[in-house]
């Protein structure tokens, strides 16, 4: 038997754990369900290793599509998103920093953003009436 109970939870009471070294996505989940995560990324110290990188490492997630909402705060490994941008990267496709924001991540101390990601662990579907709000460009804000 299955119980559902109606939950809460403000994304500014989320306590983010942070460490020397970059740390990987699962310390920003919040809540996981059957077919997805949700994670908050919010304000916090970066890595405080003397030689750490902050910016994230290129990855691509080979089992979920990812979608993030830019809530607030200066989004650092991106360009081209800005407070209430949604990015969609489907499973497999290889994203990470900008061109120029791992080197200018370098010696950051901290971040103010606020974002809300869904990782789904099956594929999205897009439906016709978002196309009028896709950024043609965002697929070259990397070149
Ligand atoms: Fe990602």
């Amino acid at each position: 038997m299955d119980f559902l109970y109606p939950f809460a939870f403000n994304i500014r009471d989320f306590e983010p754990i942070t460490g020397r070294i970059h740390q990987p996505p699962p310390v920003h989940q919040t809540f996981e369900a059957h077919n997805f995560v949700v994670c908050s990324f919010v304000p916090r110290l970066y890595d405080y290793h003397p030689d750490s990188i902050p910016a994230p490492y290129y990855h691509s997630n080979v089992n979920s599509d990812e979608v993030l909402f830019y809530v607030e705060g200066n989004f650092m490994s991106r360009k081209g998103v800005k407070e209430e941008s949604i990015t969609l990267h489907p499973l497999g496709i290889p994203h990470g920093p900008h061109p120029g924001k791992t080197e200018g991540s370098i010696g950051k101390r901290e971040t103010h953003e606020l974002a809300v990601m869904v990782d789904t662990f099956k594929p999205l579907k897009v439906v016709k009436r978002t196309g009028c709000l896709e950024d043609e460009h965002y697929m070259y804000s990397w070149s």
